[in-house]
C-alpha cells in the first residue's frame, strides 16, 4: 500500500504547513487569554460519547486550530487507513498482516474477512471455549492433579502477553472472585518467579503460559522453570502438566513441544498484535478473574468505542481529537512526553500498559516506505495514579521548563465510598488541571503579602495543556471503552505520521546481542574479545565477579 503520505511527505502538506505558521501565531498565547475571549470555551471544547466525557478546553488551541488539524487528518487519509484497518486489508506492511483486533470484540453476525475467510465465528468460538474453562475453574470443577480444586492462577507472559492481564486484573478486581489467587510472572529475573509462587502449593496451581509465538525466551524460561516447581512438588509425573499447565498462542506446534495438550490450549490469529491482545485468549485470565459475562460486557465497551471511531465525524471523534491534539503538541510545541495520570486507584498499571500500547506502536522513525521522517513521532508516554504524582513529578509539570500535556482519567462515582475520600480525589483532578492551565501570576503571589525574593519561586506560569476524560465508574464496559479509546488514538497518531503502528523491529537486535553474550557469560572458558571495549570488559567483569 503506498500511501498518499508517503508520495507527498507530511510536512509538505498544506495542513501541516498552515499550523506551523499557525502554531507561530498562537503558540505564544496564554489559556488565560484563550478563556477570557471565549467565556463558553468550557463547555464548547467537550464531548461525550460512548459515556466519556472529554473536557479538551484547557489545550493550547483555537477554532483554527482544530479547523487545521481535522483538515490534516483529511489530508492525510486517515478515513481510508481506518475503513483498511476495519476491512482487515494488510496495513501491516512489515510484517504483510492484517491488522485486527477490532474483529476480537465484533459481535456474532458480523462479518470480518481475512483472505476472504470471516474470522468471527473463530473469535467467537474461542470465547466460547475460554468461557466453559473459566466456569470450571471458578466453580471449582476444574482439579489439580491431586485432586484439589485451583486457588492460584499464575499468568506466565511478557510485554502484550502479560501488561494487558496485569492491568485488567488491577482494574477490575472489585469485579474478580476474592477466593482465587491471581500472580503475574514476566521477567526474566527468576525473583519474578520465586516470589510469584514462594507461598503457593503447586496442587493449587494452575499456570497460564501466554505467548503469541511461544518462544519469548523470557515466557519459556519462566514456564520451564514453572513446569520444574511443579513437577517438584507433584512427585513428577508428568501426566500432572494438563492439570496444571494451559497455553493461549498462536503455536500449536511449539505448544505441543512443550508438553501442553493442545485441547488445552486457547489460540488467537496473527492479525492480533501482542500489544493489542489482552481481549483475545490472552485474556483468559481476566475472564478467570472476572467471569465470563463480565469480560463480554468488557469486549462490548471495547466495541462501542470501535464503533464510535469507526463512524462518527472527525471533529467529534473522541480518539481523532486526542490523537490530533497528541500530533500538535508533539511536532509544534516539541513535548517528548504525555503524562497519563488516571485519578483512580484501580487503574494503577494502566500508565504501564500504555507504555507499551503507545511506545511500541508508534517509536518509529521511517515511514511505511521506509523514508525517515522530518518531524516528531510518537511521545513517551508514562505516569502515576492521582494522588500520589502530585507527591511525586508534579512540581516539574507545574514550574518545570518542559512542556508535558496531561491526560486526567477520573470518575463520577468510586467502587469504594468511605467518608469524603472520592469527593476529595476528585476535587484535586479539578484543581490540578486548573492550576496547570492558569497558574498564579507576580500579582497574585505580591497580593498574598509575599517577599519580593520570593515571588519568583512562588510563581505559576500556566498555560500548560490537559484533558479531563471522565466517565461513570470503572468497570468492564468502561475499561474496554479506554483502552478502545487510547489503542484508536494511537491509530490515529500513526496514519498522520504514516508509520507502521504494528511493527516492533526495535526490540530485535538486543535479543539477539542478548542470546550472543549470554552464551559468553556461560562459557568455561574466556570469550573472544568480540564486541567494543566497553561490552568486552563488562563481560569479562562479571565473569570474574559471579
Ligand atoms: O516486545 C516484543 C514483543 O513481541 C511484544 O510485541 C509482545 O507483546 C511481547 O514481545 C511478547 O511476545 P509473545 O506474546 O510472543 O511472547
Amino acid at each position: 500500500m503506498q500511501s498518499e503520505a508517503s508520495s507527498t511527505g507530511l510536512t509538505s502538506r498544506t495542513a501541516w504547513k498552515a499550523l506551523r505558521q499557525h502554531s507561530a501565531a498562537i503558540g505564544g498565547k496564554h489559556l488565560r487569554e484563550f478563556f477570557a475571549e471565549d467565556p463558553g470555551r468550557g463547555e464548547r471544547y467537550t464531548l461525550e460519547r460512548e459515556g466519556i466525557f472529554l473536557d479538551y478546553s484547557k489545550n493550547r488551541i483555537d477554532d483554527q486550530t482544530l479547523r487545521l488539524l481535522l483538515q490534516l487528518a483529511d489530508e492525510t487519509g486517515l478515513r481510508a487507513r481506518i475503513d483498511a484497518m476495519f476491512r482487515g486489508d494488510k496495513i501491516n506492511l512489515t510484517e504483510n498482516r492484517a491488522v485486527l483486533h477490532v474483529a476480537l470484540r465484533a459481535p456474532k453476525g458480523q462479518q470480518i474477512l481475512v483472505d476472504g475467510e470471516d474470522v468471527v465465528p473463530a473469535v467467537h468460538a474461542v470465547l466460547d471455549k475460554m468461557e466453559g474453562f473459566a466456569r470450571k475453574v471458578r466453580s471449582g470443577l476444574w482439579k489439580g492433579f491431586t485432586g484439589k480444586r485451583i486457588r492460584n492462577v499464575v499468568n506466565i507472559g511478557i510485554g502484550g502477553s502479560d501488561l494487558g492481564p496485569v492491568m485488567a486484573y488491577e482494574a477490575l478486581k472489585h469485579y474478580s472472585q476474592r477466593d482465587l489467587n491471581f500472580r503475574f510472572v514476566s521477567n526474566v529475573d527468576s525473583t519474578d518467579f520465586a516470589e510469584a509462587v514462594q507461598d503457593l502449593d503447586a496442587d493449587e496451581t494452575l499456570f497460564l503460559v501466554a505467548s503469541k509465538t511461544f518462544t519469548t525466551l523470557e515466557t519459556m524460561t519462566n514456564a520451564h522453570t514453572a513446569r520444574a516447581w511443579a513437577l517438584a512438588q507433584l512427585g513428577g509425573d508428568e501426566r500432572a502438566i494438563a492439570r496444571h499447565f494451559v497455553a493461549i498462542s498462536t503455536n500449536a506446534k511449539e505448544v505441543a513441544s512443550f508438553g501442553i495438550d493442545t485441547e488445552n490450549m486457547f489460540g488467537f490469529w496473527d492479525w492480533v498484535g501482542g500489544r493489542y491482545s489482552m481481549d483475545s485468549a490472552i485474556g483468559l485470565s481476566t475472564m478467570i478473574a472476572i467471569g465470563p459475562e463480565n469480560f463480554r460486557a468488557l469486549l462490548a465497551g471495547f466495541h462501542a468505542m470501535d464503533e464510535h471511531f469507526r463512524t462518527a465525524p472527525f471533529a467529534e471523534n473522541l480518539p481523532v481529537l486526542l490523537g490530533l491534539l497528541s500530533v500538535w503538541y508533539a511536532e509544534f510545541f516539541d513535548a517528548q512526553t504525555v503524562a497519563i495520570l488516571p485519578y483512580e486507584q484501580y487503574l494503577k498499571r494502566f500508565p504501564a500498559y500504555l507504555q507499551q500500547l503507545t511506545m511500541e506502536s508508534n517509536g518509529k522513525h521511517v515511514t511505511l516506505d521506509g523514508t525517515t521522517v522530518d518531524y516528531q513521532t510518537g511521545p513517551i508516554y508514562w505516569g502515576e495514579p492521582g494522588t500520589n504524582g502530585q507527591h511525586s513529578f508534579y512540581q516539574l509539570i507545574h514550574q518545570g521548563t518542559r512542556l508535558i500535556p496531561c491526560d486526567f482519567i477520573g470518575f463520577y462515582k468510586t467502587l469504594n465510598p468511605i467518608g469524603r475520600h472520592h469527593d476529595m480525589l476528585m476535587a484535586n483532578v479539578f484543581a490540578q488541571a486548573e492550576a496547570l492551565a492558569f497558574g498564579k501570576t507576580a500579582e497574585q503571589v505580591r497580593a498574598e503579602g509575599t517577599a519580593e525574593w520570593l515571588v519568583p519561586h512562588r510563581v505559576f506560569e500556566g498555560n500548560r495543556p490537559s484533558n479531563v476524560i471522565l466517565a461513570e465508574a470503572i468497570s468492564p464496559q468502561v475499561l474496554g471503552k479506554l483502552v478502545a479509546l487510547y489503542e484508536h488514538t494511537v491509530f490515529t497518531q500513526g496514519a498522520i505520521w504514516n508509520i507502521d503502528s504494528f511493527d516492533q523491529w526495535g526490540v530485535e537486535l538486543g535479543k539477539v546481542l542478548a542470546t550472543r553474550i549470554l552464551g559468553e557469560l556461560e562459557s568455561a572458558s574466556a570469550p573472544a574479545a568480540s564486541h567494543d571495549s566497553s561490552t568486552n570488559s563488562l563481560i569479562a567483569r562479571y565473569r570474574s565477579h559471579k
